[in-house]
């Protein structure tokens, strides 16, 4: 039976999985790993709102459990030394460099994972991999755990499991709480077991599934890439919705009726964000190619370049309908973040539609609940208007990059010529455009990109209303 479980990465991932653990199984030490020492700092705040990720319910947990099972530190030798149960949680971004550049993933950090954990694992240990990961990374980190067996303790044996987190963010506990399924790849059944009984401890049995390891890394990149594929057809149709008059939503809702198409991810947007989709797409596409397999990576390939298309046609609108120059414009952005109830900007549609707008010469004065001026800077390379008046090498440099970052109150909406909504707050859709109105340069316009605002409210104001999937309304 499993008594102490290290995860390496206290990330997005590593933090609210192995806090929900450590909840479920009051019987087990819980050690979460990380090189980054702030971050385990944040880990370790009293003040759970400086927790470093956000997701509801993680904080209740949190204050339950640290202390007692469940511990975040930058020991990483020694909660390896100590485990029998190692999750290998860190990041595996595209590589930037190098063969398969901006498509492979970067293991190197899984190998050095695997490296950290064959020198210092002193019994039997489990590693699973957490970590989305090309098929047949296991193969690799079973070879490295094998083979550096001068460095290891020669008591030491191991076995791999593949247990890929479906983690929405936003929704990350409750998915962790009641999971549509927990899957665990491998091929030693006692293993698998020892897996199967901590998820036991909460999930009904018949929702967890055994494969073997390659199934189960396979899985988890086919998860991803049939949920961004229906973000891109359901964009794709929006933008046919456009131009013959018929409404996404209605589209939608008909289509959604059919039991084997389903409800779920139908919702027309800028398009898919979030550090997973596109990433993955693109490993199964370097993948494809590397086996031969030119048509289906060729097939994965458009998902993600139709959701870029469709970034880029967003922006194509706005110029237009501000007949077709933005300079001396100013445009209101709302919402940052790759989706509601997130601080997350990784891959969001907004960078690349805000960047694509400042390239046209638009000003424009940015809000997100949760998403910080740091943060917004640090997307765009650029920095906001208040710091570049204040140096003339910055100002001369980014002269026509204008942006600036700003609460939403009534002034917000003061001589913008329209404004764009870009992610779904819920903060949007009660907007009182009556007042907006009368702040802003005539003729306005709202672009709702989520189809969220009060349509009739932006309609009633005087201002004119376009939106995804259903075009101009007037
Ligand atoms: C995860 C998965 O690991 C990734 O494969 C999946 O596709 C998306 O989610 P995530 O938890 O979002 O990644 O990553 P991140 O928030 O960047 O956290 C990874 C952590 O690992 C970082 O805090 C980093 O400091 C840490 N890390 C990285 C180590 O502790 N050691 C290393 O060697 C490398
Ligand atoms: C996703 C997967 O859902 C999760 O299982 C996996 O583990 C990690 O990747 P996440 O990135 O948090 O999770 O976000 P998700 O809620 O799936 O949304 C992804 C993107 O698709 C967002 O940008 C969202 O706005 C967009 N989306 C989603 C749409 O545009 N329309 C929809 O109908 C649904």
């Amino acid at each position: 039976m499993i008594k102490n479980v290290c995860c390496i990465g206290a990330g997005y991932v590593g933090g609210p999985t192995m806090s929900v653990f450590a909840d479920k199984c009051k019987d087990v030490i819980f050690n979460v790993v990380d090189v980054n020492e702030e971050r385990i700092k944040a880990w370790n705040s009293d003040d759970l709102a400086k927790l470093p990720i956000y997701e509801p319910g993680l904080g209740e947990i949190v204050k339950r459990c640290r202390g007692k099972n469940l511990f975040f530190s930058c020991e990483v030798y020694k909660c390896i030394a100590e485990a029998d149960m190692i999750f290998i949680s860190v990041n595996t971004p595209t590589k930037t460099k190098g063969v398969g550049a901006g498509k492979a993933s970067d293991l190197k950090w899984i190998e050095s994972c695997a490296r950290q954990i064959s020198a210092y694992a002193t019994a039997h240990t489990i590693v699973v991999e957490k970590s989305t990961l090309p098929v047949r990374t296991g193969e690799v980190i079973k070879e490295i755990l094998d083979s550096s067996k001068s460095l290891r303790n020669k008591n030491s044996t191991f076995d791999i499991l593949s247990n890929p987190e479906f983690l929405a963010e936003g929704t990350a506990i409750e998915n962790l709480l009641n999971p549509d399924r927990v899957l665990i790849g491998g091929s030693n059944k006692d293993a698998i077991n020892a897996l199967h009984a901590i998820y036991k401890n909460w999930v009904p049995e018949e929702k967890i599934i055994h494969s073997n390891l390659w199934s189960s890394e396979l899985s988890k990149l086919t998860a991803n890439a049939f949920l961004a594929q229906r973000v891109s057809s359901i964009n794709s149709i929006g933008a046919f919705c456009e131009v013959t008059g018929a409404d996404i939503r209605e589209v939608s809702r008909a289509i959604g009726k059919d039991s084997r198409i389903g409800s779920k991810f139908l919702n027309a947007g800028p398009g898919f964000g979030g550090s997973c989709f596109k990433k993955d797409i693109l490993n199964l596409v370097y993948l494809a190619n590397h086996f031969g397999l030119p048509e289906v990576a060729n097939f994965w390939e458009s998902v993600v370049h139709l959701n870029s298309w469709n970034q880029d046609r967003l922006t194509h609108i706005i110029l237009e309908k501000l007949f077709g120059t933005l300079s001396e414009k100013k445009i209101g952005i709302l919402g940052f973040s790759f989706k509601a109830n997130t601080n997350d900007t990784r891959e969001s549609p907004a960078i690349q539609i805000c960047k694509n707008l400042l390239s046209e010469g638009a000003t424009l004065k940015i809000h997100d609940p949760k998403v910080s001026k740091k943060q917004v800077a640090l997307e765009f390379g650029i920095p906001p208007i208040e710091e570049c008046k204040k140096n003339e090498e910055l100002n001369k440099k980014f002269k026509y990059k204008k942006w600036e970052y700003s609460i939403l109150k009534d002034d917000f909406f003061d001589n913008l010529d329209a404004v764009v909504v870009l992610t779904e707050w819920d903060i949007y859709s009660s907007i009182n455009w009556e007042k907006a109105a009368k702040k802003m340069r005539s003729p306005g316009w709202v672009f709702d990109t989520r189809l969220i605002v009060d349509e009739e409210g932006v309609i009633n104001s005087g201002l004119s209303f376009w939106g995804i999937g259903i075009g101009n309304l007037k």
